[in-house]
């Protein structure tokens, strides 16, 4: 593998959210952190400094990376904010919880109180507050769409002030997160480019360039 010149200091997010409803049940999702994981493996092999912002996963933490865990997004945001002014790239590829229960009950709701007792409210969007603030750091964001993947993610590149997006669509037979191969557009302002049946780890691989050349 070839050595990286100038080291990067790369922030990266990776894994669910979860939002709490009482001590024992959450709102998540089926993310299981191996793209992050994997991009801080390889990041960190190709001579870059990695902090690694870990969701709830089963994934034990690489040597020479430290890796700070978080539960919720709003956990998340904090963690980010503390680590901005050292990050010069910043991937967000955590799958961010877009609402979190307003209440976060203290005892088990019993279960013919639930329908009444869950409120939700939004959670912050944590990739377009740094894309407001970001300056001269790469940016980095992923898409997960259902449908009109490459006109969805390149929306979410401008409205989130974005210097990459990976875009991955969704079929309903086939869990998007996970080991297997897949499917990608990488997006920037100017171009896209479209990635069939490629596994994480050569995807991984392209996308560091990608940043490297940024
Ligand atoms: N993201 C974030 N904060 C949120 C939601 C998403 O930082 N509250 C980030 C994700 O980490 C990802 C990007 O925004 O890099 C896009 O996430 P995605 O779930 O595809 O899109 P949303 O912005 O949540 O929009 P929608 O659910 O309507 O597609």
């Amino acid at each position: 593998m070839k050595l990286k010149k100038s080291a990067l200091n790369v922030l990266i997010s990776a894994g669910p959210t979860r939002e709490f409803i009482d001590p024992v049940r959450f709102i998540s999702n089926s993310s299981t952190g191996t793209f992050g994981y994997l991009l801080a493996k390889t990041a960190k092999q190709l001579g870059h400094n990695i902090v690694l912002l870990m969701g709830p996963s089963n994934f034990k933490p690489i040597p020479g990376i430290e890796t700070i865990n978080f539960i919720s997004a709003l956990d998340l945001k904090k963690q980010m904010d503390d680590y901005f002014d050292w990050a010069d790239c910043i991937i967000c590829s955590a799958a961010v919880g877009d609402f979190r229960p307003v209440i976060r009950a203290k005892h088990k709701i019993k279960k013919n109180q639930m329908m009444a007792r869950i409120k939700l409210r939004p959670n912050p969007d944590i990739l377009k507050a740094l894309g407001k603030k970001k300056k001269n750091k790469i940016l980095v964001g992923f898409a997960l769409e259902s449908e009109n993947l490459l006109k969805n993610a390149q929306a979410k590149l401008k409205a989130k002030n974005l210097d990459l997006i990976i875009a991955n669509q969704i079929d309903s037979d086939k869990n998007p997160f996970g080991s297997g191969l897949t499917n990608a557009y990488l997006i920037d302002s100017a171009d896209f480019k479209q990635y069939d049946n490629i596994s994480k780890a050569k995807l991984v691989r392209i996308i560091l360039d990608r940043i490297s050349s940024l």
